[in-house]
């Protein structure tokens, strides 16, 4: 997937936050620590360090949703994690964003803790965001 690709999907996916740049996800994806996972309609991408990762994005074309597409994303993302020796993963999702906690409580993450008024929306709304936390090796 190309940096290109991946800002566009982004984009297209958070209207309302601030969209990364191209150079951003250059950097992202020249990273040996990084993962990224899916294609144009649907990516997930995570860092590791030792053996914790972060998920930095998980994004679906918004013409694209309900077909499992981040599903068989994270997936992926999971498996190479656990190649890599990954214990741990963590997330952060905003409060209000049902549809990424459905899917994330679905793969077994738990609330580890929360950051309120994390986010600030481009309409100018503050987001708590809940930190979320899944053992690999247990799950
Ligand atoms: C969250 C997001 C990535 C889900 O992508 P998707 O490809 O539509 O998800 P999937 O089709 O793989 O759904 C897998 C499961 O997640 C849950 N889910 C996904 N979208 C949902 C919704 N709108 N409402 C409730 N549950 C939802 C369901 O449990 C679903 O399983 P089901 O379809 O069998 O019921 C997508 O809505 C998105 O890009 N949102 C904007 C970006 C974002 O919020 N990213 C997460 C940041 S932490």
């Amino acid at each position: 997937m190309t940096p290109a690709a991946a800002a566009r999907l982004y984009a297209r996916a958070f209207h309302k936050s601030r969209p990364w740049q191209e150079s951003e996800f250059e950097a992202l994806i020249g990273d040996p620590q990084v993962i990224l996972c899916g294609d144009a309609f649907a990516m997930v991408i995570a860092r590791i360090v030792l053996d914790e990762a972060e998920i930095l994005t998980l994004a679906t074309n918004p013409d694209r949703r309900r077909q499992g597409l981040a599903r068989a994303a994270l997936q992926t993302c999971e498996t190479q994690l656990r190649a890599h020796n990954v214990q741990s993963v963590f997330l952060e999702v905003g409060a209000d964003n049902l549809a990424a906690q459905a899917l994330y409580r679905g793969f077994g993450y738990i609330q580890a803790g929360k950051r309120a008024n994390y986010y600030r929306r481009s309409d100018g709304v503050a987001v708590t965001a809940l930190i979320l936390r899944k053992d690999l090796a247990a799950n």
